[in-house]
């Protein structure tokens, strides 16, 4: 993961890199560090902990440049000390590097360059780069790293400057992001646009195997075999406000009261543009079987649609964890219409899934939200959310816009298949336009739910059980809960739960069971039965009440009623919640929980 931020202007590059450092510190947040060109050379200041205390040191070192490179560190080799942190530096200490990514040949590197003679000063991969550059240097820097990363095996997005260069910056990617701009008299680098957004509004997404040197007022790339290739920019609407948290909390709690948003603006985007236009590029007349690949939330959302279109599209639908489908070698071809769910739009995991597919022939379409991500340039078609800048590292707006871009999405390819005729389309979609409403019918509840927090944020432990839709729901709910919370928190099909997890229940084991009129609320009723016999503590979230729930449920809490595929639309938020104020009272990082990072580049 990690995150990179350079810049070369007439402005305090200290100043920038440190703004540009804590909208990237969702991507890591273990060490982290800057190096400026002064009028004295190179100077680096590293920090071990949050960019807070690189801030500090850079104050407290009292120095400034015009040209620079700053980095977040999400620790893969080495520690999370100083001495591992980024940039690192060259013998002869004129280079600085900073690195988003594993070098995967980095032992035999080392121990080529060791044995030439080159000092290594910390125990990480990324090192041998800036050696390497070192080595290739012959006063042509862009020429220098183009030969280094040519001998590098693995994942990169790196940025360089040199001493007698103070005027530009160089970067090159392959598997790891980077995006340029440039102002007439600036230039930037980072690896993500929310650190850019205050500086600039256009910018040049790097291409797998690019190199780009950075200067002020211009950018120059050449493409992976050194061809200079014309520099297009391009606009990315977000709006730098809504990185700002708004009267909330924290990030988190700010991006679930923007759902209603999210979704109203993915539907109303998806909903101007006919299907024969969104699904145009594809081929679907092959089309035998659907795969959803995705990781984390994400896979949540695909196992959503997993449930939603397979009975509506009369085809196997299955949804895929994209780090087991890529090395399971799956049966997937020409007949296969592959469907990628990603946020970042870069999870590494997601990317290798959908490239493996399309080797073997199959169309993908990616449900990404982040405008010109690797996703999105590599997929047939695109859908895009639009939830706009998720900072929180735990998904949430993003998550309900992914689930309504789905089932927009289906709505699409049933018509396509001659499922449903121009007017039933017309009334699915009307129906699916209620979804806002309901979310903040439940956003209205904030207070009870956080009143149930109170009474349970202190159990070491939760079981999460639905049935049907509601199944990925429990799964979601459990993980929301578990990554800001550190609780420990499983999600269960309820129809599972008698096969082992049983066992859990005793008078101080929550369960929280996801009942709707809509999926099996006679089998749920058994479950929770189930559960009352061995003594466990029930908290029912139902959407439908009667006198057995009532007099079952230990802590109710009463959902709008909704039909079937509206579920994802009045559950999810209450559970967002409740994680929301477990962890909050429990005083965690909610918006960057430890050991995580938003943007995952590493397998
Ligand atoms: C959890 C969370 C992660 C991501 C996962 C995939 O709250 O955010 O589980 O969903 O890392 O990320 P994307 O969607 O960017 O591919």
């Amino acid at each position: 993961m990690c995150g990179i931020v350079g810049y070369v202007g007439p402005k305090r590059a200290e100043e920038i890199l440190l703004s540009g450092l804590a909208r990237l510190e969702y991507r890591g947040y273990d060490s982290a560090g800057v190096a400026l060109l002064t009028p004295n050379g190179l100077r680096l200041i590293r920090q071990v902990g949050k960019i807070s205390n690189l801030a500090q040191a850079v104050q407290e070192a009292g120095i400034t440049g015009n040209l620079g490179i700053g980095h977040t560190r999400w620790a893969t080799h080495g520690l999370p000390t100083e001495e591992n942190a980024h940039p690192h530096c060259d013998c002869t200490g004129k280079i600085a590097l900073v690195h988003n990514g594993i070098i995967e040949n980095h032992r035999e590197l080392r121990e080529e360059l060791l044995s030439r003679g080159h000092r290594f000063r910390s125990q990480t991969d990324t090192e041998v780069l800036v050696h390497l550059v070192e080595e290739e240097y012959r006063g042509d820097l862009v020429e220098a790293v183009r030969r280094a990363v040519a001998r590098a095996v693995g994942a990169y997005a790196i940025a360089v400057v040199h001493v007698d260069h103070p005027q530009e910056i160089v970067a090159a990617r392959l598997g790891s992001p980077l995006v340029a701009a440039a102002t007439p008299d600036e230039g930037f680098l980072a690896s993500d646009v929310p650190a850019l957004l205050p500086y600039a509004r256009a910018f040049y997404f790097l291409e797998e195997g690019e190199v780009a040197q950075i200067l002020p007022g211009g950018l120059r790339v050449w493409d992976r075999h050194g061809r200079p290739k014309e520099v297009r920019l391009r606009e990315v609407p977000w709006d730098p406000l809504s990185a700002e948290k708004a009267g909330f909390r924290h990030f988190m709690e700010k991006e679930i009261h923007e759902q209603p948003r999210a979704i109203a603006d993915t539907l109303r985007s998806e909903l101007s543009t006919p299907w024969e236009e969104g699904l145009s590029g594809l081929d679907l007349s092959p089309v035998e079987h659907i795969c959803l690949v995705a990781c984390g939330t994400s896979y949540h959302a695909a196992l959503v649609a997993e449930y939603l279109w397979e009975p509506l599209l009369g085809l196997p639908v299955s949804a895929e964890i994209a780090s087991e489908f890529r090395y399971k070698n799956p049966a997937v071809g020409e007949k296969t219409l592959v469907v990628a769910v990603s946020q970042s739009g870069e999870t590494i995991d997601t990317l290798m899934a959908v490239r493996g597919a399309k080797a073997k022939g199959a169309q993908v379409i990616g449900v990404v939200n982040v405008v010109g991500s690797a996703l999105a340039r590599e997929a047939h078609a695109v859908f895009y959310t639009r939830a706009g800048l998720e900072i929180g590292v735990a998904a949430t707006k993003t998550f309900t816009a992914q689930i309504a871009a789905l089932e927009l999405l289906g709505l699409w390819l049933a018509r396509a298949r001659g499922l449903l005729r121009e007017e039933e389309l017309r009334q699915a979609k009307e129906r699916l336009s209620r979804a806002p409403r309901l979310v903040e019918e439940v956003l209205e509840l904030a207070p009870q739910i956080e009143a149930l927090a109170q009474k349970f944020y202190t159990y070491p432990n939760f079981l999460y059980l639905g049935r049907g839709l509601l199944y990925p729901l429990a799964l979601e709910g459990a993980l929301k809960l578990k990554e800001i919370s550190y609780i420990h928190a499983e999600g269960y099909a309820a129809g599972e739960m008698k096969h082992g997890p049983i066992a859990l229940i005793h008078e101080a084991m929550p369960v929280v069971v996801l009942y709707s009129a809509q999926e099996l609320p006679e089998k749920v009723l058994s479950n929770m039965q189930e559960v009352r016999a061995r003594r466990g503590i029930l908290l029912v979230l139902a959407d439908h009440v009667n006198p057995e729930v009532e007099e079952l449920a230990d802590h109710l809490l009463r959902l709008p009623p909704s039909s079937r595929e509206l579920l994802p639309f009045t559950f999810t938020p209450a559970l967002q919640l409740f994680a929301y104020h477990v962890a909050r009272l429990k005083g965690t990082d909610v918006d960057q929980p430890r050991n995580l990072a938003k943007t995952v580049t590493v397998e």
